[in-house]
């Protein structure tokens, strides 16, 4: 594996791959970012990594300090997972101090769901990821599904700005008992863990009245909250939306991503299935 920690190295040894594929990711690696490299594998002879804990899509109240950083751990997952390229900018190197400001964002798509409780998340998000694409210049780049408002936002943006780059969605990866994977997750309590069951056990419950035919969306909402407030969690938001515009569905008739924010604690976790 080879490690580069600065853009010149990193373009040096990404000119000799050939066809790569992208993960990109903010460390603190789990089963869902391996699965994530096993897809981008799949894709492309050639994988890359990135991690970095990007200071621009955290708000000034979020986890940036105490986001974890086990970074000999993660290196240790990333020589398993075969990585043929691993970037580690630090803070300086992506953004040169006096660097003039630069904002790139889908307005449509990000003041909604995420963007609405997190604003500038995705101007953050789409900032780094542009820069990683110009830096690395993958032919593929994998994106987990759990964050599906941000695959949708990072597809749009690379149709939109014509960067060659194919976007492939990977599946959400959940613990045996229906958590969904996150590096947050270790922010939880034993206590808090168990109570933070509640989002999976909520958009499985809605599932299944889809499946017994429920078609009205604020009926399965309304299921999902009521399990949520069970085990007194406070909602972000609970909605039913169109997996491409992001816009609300009344009815899922077509394909309909029910998506749920949560705090548990202090701890903030997502999650969404697809209904279709
Ligand atoms: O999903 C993440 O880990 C991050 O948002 C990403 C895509 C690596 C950008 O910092």
């Amino acid at each position: 594996m080879i490690i580069v920690k600065n853009i010149e190295e990193c373009r040096a040894a990404r000119k000799k791959l050939g066809r790569l594929a992208l993960v990109p990711t903010m460390g603190a690696l789990h089963e869902g970012h391996l699965s994530l490299m096993m897809l981008a594998r799949a894709h492309a002879p050639k994988v890359a990594a990135s991690i970095f804990v990007n200071p621009t899509q955290f708000g000034p109240r979020e986890d940036y300090t105490k986001y974890p950083r086990p970074i000999e751990a993660d290196l240790e997952k990333c020589r398993q997972a075969e990585i043929d390229l691993l970037f580690l900018p630090d803070a300086d190197q992506m953004y040169m101090p006096g660097m003039a400001e630069v904002i790139v964002d889908l307005p449509q798509l990000s003041s909604v769901l995420e963007g609405k409780h997190r604003p500038g998340h995705f101007r953050g998000v789409c900032q780094v990821v542009a820069k990683l694409f110009n830096i690395i210049q993958p032919d593929v780049a994998v994106f987990g599904q759990k964050d599906f408002q941000q695959f949708r936002i990072l597809s749009a943006m690379v149709e939109a700005l014509d960067f060659p780059i194919e976007v492939v969605p990977g599946p959400t990866v959940r613990e045996p008992d229906g958590l969904a994977m996150s590096s947050r997750n270790q922010y939880l309590s034993p206590t808090d863990r168990e109570k933070a069951l509640a989002i999976s056990r909520g958009l499985f419950a809605a599932q299944a009245e889809f499946k017994k035919g429920i078609r009205q969306t604020n009926r399965l909402i309304t299921t999902i909250q009521h399990i949520l407030l069970e085990q007194h969690l406070s909602i972000d938001y609970i909605a039913a939306v169109d997996p491409i515009t992001l816009k609300h569905v009344d009815a899922a008739t077509g394909p309909v991503v029910l998506a749920v924010a949560a705090r548990v604690g202090t701890t903030r976790l997502i999650d969404n299935i697809t209904l279709a």
